[in-house]
């Protein structure tokens, strides 16, 4: 079935690929035939959070040289399939608008990274998008552009699919999820906390999901996953002391 769900936010660095990679893999481990894609054209780092550095074809010779998009489609080590963008600054002119043509032919479920804000990258995820997630974090500016962007993807007949809050500390100063659902008018479908394992998973090149599955940010990543395609899903019992022993094995 065709579904491209875009994941989108007003402000930069608040977690948009983090969670592209991750609810898609969370998703395919899953049962799901999804397939995650780098739609970041100037500044793209889904490779990186997959560990994956070296392609022939990206999503640019897909735009550019009107090739079928599964010429750009590779397989993760893990099973996930996934298309790279280049990260060659030759690429940074490539014009964002021929991703509808490329989407026109997607007749599978697609999670899109996108760049962050309103600019014409932005937009054209957002011209493709069936569906979104907006990604926030709990600090106000952030919320801010996550109200911007919910509104302008709304105008361009996205269906917002919900907020997730990300790097949520628990900290008294943060946004509440309720205080940014009831500025936004949009529900926050699931809090991801602040993480460490998930930077050190960045370090071991792999997604957190696959890093450590009991990890709480990869846990949280299998319940939006579960939301979204109906699959049952709950956190395994002693996921704290499996989590610590699998960290314990990584560092040995
Ligand atoms: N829950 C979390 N806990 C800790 N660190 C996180 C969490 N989510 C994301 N990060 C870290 O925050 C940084 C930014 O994340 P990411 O690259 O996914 O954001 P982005 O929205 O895609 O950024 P950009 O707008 O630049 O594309 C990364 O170093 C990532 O590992
Ligand atoms: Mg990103």
């Amino acid at each position: 079935m065709r579904r491209v769900l875009g994941v989108l936010s007003g402000k930069g660095g608040v977690g948009k690929t983090t969670v592209s990679t991750n609810l898609a893999l969370a998703m395919h481990n899953l049962g799901e035939d999804v397939v995650v894609v780098d739609a970041d054209l100037k500044n793209p780092t889904l490779g990186i959070q997959l560990g994956v550095f070296d392609y022939d074809n990206t999503l640019h010779d897909v735009m550019e040289k009107g090739l079928p998009l599964l010429e750009a489609m590779y397989i993760h080590k893990t099973g996930l399939k996934f298309v790279p963008s280049h990260v060659s600054l030759t690429y940074l002119g490539v014009d964002s608008s021929k991703l509808k043509k490329v989407f026109e032919e997607a007749y599978f479920t697609s999670i899109i990274d996108s760049p962050p804000g309103l600019g014409n990258e932005a937009l054209s995820v957002m011209e493709v998008c069936d569906e979104a997630l907006v990604v926030t974090t709990p600090s106000l500016p952030d919320v801010a552009g996550a109200m911007r962007t919910i509104e302008v993807a709304k105008s361009m007949g996205v269906v917002i699919k919900g907020i997730i809050l990300n790097k949520v500390m628990k900290k008294d100063y943060e946004v509440t999820a309720s205080e940014i659902e009831a500025v936004t008018g949009t529900p926050v479908i699931k809090v991801i906390p602040w993480d460490e394992t998930l930077l050190r998973s960045l370090s071991y090149k792999q997604p957190v999901v696959e890093f450590n599955k009991y990890s709480s940010s990869a846990m949280s990543f299998y319940e939006l996953a579960s939301k979204l395609t109906g699959v049952e899903y709950s956190r395994p019992s002693l996921a704290k002391l499996k989590s610590m022993f699998k960290l314990m094995g990584n560092k040995l």
